[in-house]
């Protein structure tokens, strides 16, 4: 994986984690979505607004109280000292929310930082959707800089997707189904 996100910026990882630990995690993200969830904003602190015509995702933070997110957030603790270790990037905490999109929901296209930020520097997306069909839709679109299609990733169960915060814009394409995620961004601060 460190080695896909060093060549390409990006990688897609499959069979991610522990099956039982995937499988958790699917009916945790439903139950704290259920109890937790509000409609998801943009931009920061003030700025912070909900806007359905950007994004239609429905989001609730990842609690370290909740055994199975305490899991989840273990391995990815273990993620940010692999790839403080092997690349050096001072990655310095992570933050992470359970994601549900309604059937028809979208996120368009944006980046989750920009370039001088340095304030996000690695998105992670983690899928939480068993038998997922071509046909469903809701794939992640990774486009360039210029806009060019870099890829089109199935939010397949089990399946992690990673990639440089900065360098690439990318949207949520409608599901004819549920899409349940764990969207997070090592910071470094
Ligand atoms: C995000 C995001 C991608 C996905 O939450 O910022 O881009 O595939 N999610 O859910
Ligand atoms: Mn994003």
């Amino acid at each position: 994986m460190i080695q896909q996100l060093v060549e390409q910026g990006y990688a897609v990882v499959d069979a991610a984690l522990p099956a039982d630990l995937a499988q958790a995690l699917i009916g945790t993200a439903r139950q704290q979505i259920e109890l937790r969830a509000h409609a998801a904003g943009i931009g920061r602190q003030t700025a912070h607004a909900v806007d359905a015509t950007v994004r239609q995702d429905s989001i609730c933070w990842l609690e370290p109280s909740d055994k199975t997110s305490a899991e989840f957030l273990a391995f990815m603790e273990q993620l940010r000292l692999q790839l403080n270790e092997q690349l050096y990037l001072g990655l310095f905490s992570y933050e992470s929310h359970f994601v549900r999109y309604a059937p028809g929901a979208f996120y368009r296209k944006h980046r989750d930082s920009f370039r001088g930020a340095r304030n996000r520097l690695v998105s992670t997306v983690y899928y939480l959707n068993p038998h997922w069909q071509p046909a469903d839709a809701g794939e992640l679109v990774i486009y360039r800089d210029d806009d060019t299609v870099v890829d089109k990733v199935s939010p397949l169960h089990n399946r992690l997707v990673i990639f440089l915060s900065e360098e690439f814009p990318h949207e949520v394409l409608p599901a004819t189904r549920e899409r349940y995620s764990i969207a997070g961004w090592f910071r470094q601060a």
